[in-house]
Formats: structure tokens, C-alpha cells, sequence
């Protein structure tokens, strides 16, 4: 069923547990997360990414995710991931979406309220839940490229500051995660976690989530992280299998053959990260 980002969320900051957010391109994505989710019993949210929106163009990729979050026996949230600018959230939002980001991490401070609430006035009016970003995640992305030294930490008491004045329904915080893959062992933050969580008492965020250890990722989720970006461990999965499929079938042209196999291993990696976020049996 499709629900709210905020309703899948507010469960998970009062049970202490993550939802799984998985990024999606195509069908075999979509599919391998509802398959995993339903599976395993777990809410899940199925993210679209500016990038992916204009790969697969906003009605395909709306209407995939409504088709999935509609007929699944799990509770699944359609989120907006990194949306830069006004225009993007308003696209998603008349197309279904029922959460977005509004990514203002770029501005100083003040401006990125300012932005921030411009969007959830609006979003709020019409009931689609709403996620910022406060500090610098480390990575590249589309859209955004911040080196990974100049990422800064995200600021508890500015954290503080920024869910007073904006009433963002959850927040992703910059706290040593980066996107894309790691060359060395990400070292998390843990404190800060511990710290903003108690002072903002609001579902956390935590995106660059793949290649972060098992470990690291069940202690953040025990701070209060509620909601875990993966995108690039779903990537590897699928084109590892396509590439072994077509190494070992080069005759093989026959896209539901060279797909299913990518599906399978997608759907696995997918089932494993829910098992460790916590979220099985939760939905
Ligand atoms: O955080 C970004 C996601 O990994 C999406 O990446 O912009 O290449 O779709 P993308
Ligand atoms: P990864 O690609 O590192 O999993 O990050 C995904 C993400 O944060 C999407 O917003
Ligand atoms: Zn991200
Ligand atoms: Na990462």
C-alpha cells in the first residue's frame, strides 16, 4: 500500500529501527525492492533520484512506483532523493510522490531554512513529508559534488536550530558517510548521531549508506537513524550479474535473460540490508 514517508518513519524513531530507501531507475529495481521487502515483511521507500527521473522520465518512473506501492502487501513511500530546486519537488508532488527531499545543503545556513520551508509549506499543505539536509555528505552525485574533504559535519545545535524553524518532518546529517564507493573504512560520527538524536527527537537520516559496514550501520540505526540511503551496492549487485550472465551466455539476446539474473542478485543484497536496518517483520 502506498503510504506517507512520515508515517513509515515516525514508526521506525519510536520502535528504533531504519527503513530501507532504495534508489530506482527501472522495473527490475522496483520489482527487486518490493519483492524483498515483501518478502522479509518490511516497509520500504522506493527513491528516484533527479537523474533517475530524467532517465526514465517522471511519468514512467511515478507510475512504476504507484503500481508497485499499490499493489504490494507492505507499506512502500515514493521519495523525491536530492531534489535541488522548487520546480522538481512541485513535479513530484503532482505526480504522486509521497515524500520529498529538498536538498538546500548547498546554501549557507539561513538560506537553506529559507528554501527548506518554502517547500514544506507547500508539501505539508497537501500532506507529502519532507526531508532536508543539513552539512556536507561527502561524494558525487548528478548533481551535487562536494570533495569529500571540504564534506563538513552537520552542527547539532545548528541541526536544532534548522527543525525548529522549518518543522522538516525527518533530517539527513552529514556525520562521515559519502556517496559512491569508499576507498578506505568509513568512520562514523557515532556521538553526533547520539547527540542530534537527542536533541531533535526527529527520524534521521543517513545517506552514502552503501559499502558501510554491517557493524557501523546496526550502531548508527541504535543512535536513531531511521532511514538508509542505498543506491550504489544495488548498482554493483546488478551489473556484476549482467556481466557474468553475458560472459558465460555471449549468444544470449534476450533481455528477460540477461535482466532476471540482475533482479535475483539485486533482490538479495536488498533483503540482507533490511535484515540488518532492522525493519523485518515490521511492516
Ligand atoms: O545520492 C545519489 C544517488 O546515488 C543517485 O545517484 O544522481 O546518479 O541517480 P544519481
Ligand atoms: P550510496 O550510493 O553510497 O548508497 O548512497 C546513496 C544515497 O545516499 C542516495 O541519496
Ligand atoms: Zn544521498
Ligand atoms: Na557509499
Amino acid at each position: 500500500m502506498l503510504v506517507t514517508g512520515r508515517e513509515l518513519l515516525q514508526d521506525a524513531h519510536k520502535n528504533g529501527y531504519a527503513v530501507g530507501a532504495f534508489n530506482v531507475n527501472n522495473m527490475e529495481i522496483v520489482q527487486a525492492i518490493i519483492e524483498a521487502a515483501e518478502e522479509t515483511n518490511s516497509p520500504v521507500i522506493l527513491q528516484a533520484s533527479q537523474g533517475g527521473i530524467k532517465y526514465a522520465g517522471i511519468e514512467y518512473i511515478s507510475n512504476l512506483g504507484k503500481v508497485a506501492a499499490r499493489k504490494a502487501k507492505v507499506p512502500v513511500a515514493i521519495h523525491l532523493d536530492h531534489g535541488t530546486d522548487f520546480d522538481q519537488v512541485m513535479l513530484c508532488i503532482r505526480h504522486g510522490f509521497t515524500s520529498v527531499m529538498i536538498d538546500g545543503s548547498r546554501f549557507p545556513l539561513e538560506e537553506n531554512i529559507a528554501y527548506t520551508k518554502k517547500v514544506i509549506e507547500v508539501a505539508h499543505a497537501v500532506g507529502v513529508s519532507v526531508e532536508a539536509e543539513l552539512g556536507k555528505i561527502g561524494g558525487t552525485e548528478d548533481h551535487i559534488t562536494v570533495d569529500e574533504k571540504d564534506a563538513t559535519f552537520t552542527d547539532p545545535q545548528e541541526a536544532l536550530r534548522f527543525v525548529k524553524e522549518t518543522d522538516v518532518d525527518y533530517l539527513a546529517i552529514a556525520v562521515g558517510t559519502a556517496h559512491g564507493v569508499y576507498t578506505g573504512e568509513p568512520k562514523l560520527d557515532f556521538d553526533r548521531i547520539k547527540t542530534i538524536k537527542e536533541l531533535l527527537n526527529i527520524p534521521l537520516v543517513l545517506h552514502g549508506s552503501s559499502g558501510v559496514p554491517e557493524e557501523s550501520i546496526k550502531k548508527a540505526v541504535s543512535l536513531g537513524i531511521n532511514k538508509i540511503n542505498i543506491d550504489t551496492d544495488i548498482r554493483m549487485a546488478f551489473a556484476e550479474a549482467v556481466k557474468e550472465f553475458i560472459t558465460n551466455n555471449p549468444e544470449s539476446i534476450d533481455p528477460r535473460k540477461i535482466l532476471g539474473p540482475a533482479k535475483e542478485a539485486m533482490k538479495e543484497v536488498i533483503k540482507e540490508k533490511l535484515h540488518i536496518f532492522g525493519s523485518v517483520g515490521r511492516a
